[in-house]
C-alpha cells in the first residue's frame, strides 16, 4: 500500500515580473529569456513570507481534499527560501492552519516535492499515518543575486501541495543522486566567530547554468525510463508526463529522447512562473488538476532534477 491524491491546492502571489520588466533591472531582453528558457513571466512575493504562501496553498489543497486541518497526521513540507532554518516551515504552516499534528521539512532543492511524496508514501504504507499534507514553497525572489542576469531571470515564488491517504497509487520512484556542490550551491551565514577560518560567501543562489543544463537533459530521460523499466511500464502507456519547469528546452529534450512519449504528453506552465524550485511540480499538477486535466487511472510521470545533485522520479496513478 502507498498512498492516493486526495487533492491538490496552490497559490502564487499576485506581483507578476514580465521579462521586460526585468530588463529594467539587469541587461536583458524578452527575446532571449523566451528564446533560452520559455518563461515569459513570473510572479514574486512583495510583501508575505515563503510560510505564508505555504498556508495558503496547504488551505487550498485541504479545501480540495474536504479534510479539515485537525484530521491531518503529517505536514511535510520543502523549501530553501524559507523564513527561518529554524522554525522548520512545516512547524509555521501547521499553527497556520490550525493544525496539531507532527510537522518537519525535508531539504532536496528542486527535486523536493518528490522526496515528500516518497517519504510520505514510506510513512502511509506502515499503517503509521492516514492523512498527509505535502507542501513545496518558495520565495527565489529573496535568495537571488538581481545583478546576475544568468540566474534572476530563471526563477518565481509561489507554493503548493497535496494531501495524501493510504492507497495503491504510488506505483514507483527511481533516485539518482550525485553529491556536488560545485554547479548549483546556496551558502549559509559563517556567523561571527573572532576564531573561524570560514570565508563568508555570496548568500545567493549560484549556478553554473550551463552545465546544469547538460546535466539535466542527460539524467531526465534517463531517470523516466529508468522508472519505466523497473515499474514494466511502457512508454506508450504513459498518459502525462510533469517535469520540473526549470527551462522549457530541457523539457523538450526529455522528449525528443523517449520518443514513444508523444510530445504533448509533456505539460508545461513554466511561461507564466519560471522555476519555483520545490513549488515547481505541485504547482502544474495543481493548475491541471483544477482544469480537469486528469481522468482517474491516468498513468502520470513526475521528474524533477536539481541542486544536490539529485534527479528523481515517480509514477503516480491518477
Ligand atoms: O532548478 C535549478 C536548475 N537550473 C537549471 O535548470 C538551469 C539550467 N540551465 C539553463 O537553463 C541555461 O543554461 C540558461 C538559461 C541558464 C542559460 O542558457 P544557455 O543557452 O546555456 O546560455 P549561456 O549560459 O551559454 O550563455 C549564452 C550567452 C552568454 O553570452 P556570450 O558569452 O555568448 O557573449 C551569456 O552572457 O547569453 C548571455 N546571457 C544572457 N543574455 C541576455 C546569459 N544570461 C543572459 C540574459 N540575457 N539573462
Amino acid at each position: 500500500m502507498s498512498f492516493h491524491i486526495l487533492g491538490t491546492g496552490s497559490y502564487v502571489p499576485p506581483t507578476v515580473l514580465t521579462n521586460d520588466d526585468l530588463a529594467q533591472i539587469v541587461d536583458t531582453n524578452d527575446e532571449w529569456i523566451s528564446a533560452r528558457t520559455g518563461i515569459r513571466r513570473r510572479h514574486v512575493a512583495a510583501d508575505e513570507t515563503t510560510s505564508e504562501m505555504a498556508a495558503k496553498a496547504a488551505a487550498a489543497a485541504l479545501e480540495n481534499s474536504g479534510v479539515e486541518p485537525e484530521e491531518l497526521d503529517l505536514i511535510l513540507c520543502a523549501t530553501v527560501s524559507g523564513d527561518y532554518i529554524c522554525p522548520n516551515m512545516a512547524c509555521l504552516v501547521q499553527r497556520a492552519i490550525g493544525a496539531s499534528c507532527p510537522a518537519f521539512d525535508l531539504n532536496g532543492a528542486c527535486s523536493a516535492f518528490l522526496l515528500l511524496l516518497e517519504t510520505a508514501a514510506a510513512y502511509l504504507s506502515t499503517g503509521r499515518y492516514r492523512k498527509i499534507l505535502c507542501v513545496g514553497a518558495e520565495q527565489m525572489s529573496r535568495i537571488l543575486d538581481w545583478t546576475d542576469r544568468s540566474t534572476c531571470i530563471l526563477f518565481g515564488d509561489g507554493a503548493a501541495g497535496v494531501v495524501l491517504e493510504p492507497g495503491d497509487n504510488y506505483l514507483g520512484s527511481e533516485l539518482i543522486f550525485r553529491g556536488s556542490q560545485e554547479l548549483l550551491n546556496l551558502p549559509t551565514a559563517v556567523g561571527t566567530f573572532p576564531g573561524s577560518r570560514l570565508e563568508p560567501q555570496h548568500p545567493y543562489v549560484y549556478m553554473n547554468g550551463s552545465e546544469i543544463y547538460k546535466f539535466a537533459t542527460r539524467i531526465v530521460p534517463q531517470v523516466i525510463q529508468q522508472l519505466l523499466d523497473k515499474t514494466g511500464t511502457a512508454q506508450t502507456d504513459v498518459k502525462w508526463v510533469i517535469c520540473h519547469q526549470a527551462n522549457r528546452r530541457i523539457i523538450e529534450a526529455a522528449a525528443r529522447r523517449l520518443k514513444d512519449i508523444p510530445a504533448e504528453k509533456f505539460l508545461m506552465n513554466i511561461e507564466d512562473y519560471g522555476n519555483t524550485s520545490a513549488a515547481s511540480i505541485p504547482l502544474l499538477l495543481d493548475e491541471c488538476n483544477r482544469a480537469g486535466k486528469f481522468q482517474k487511472g491516468d498513468l502520470i510521470v513526475f521528474a524533477a532534477f536539481g541542486g544536490g545533485l539529485s534527479c528523481v522520479a515517480s509514477l503516480v496513478r491518477w
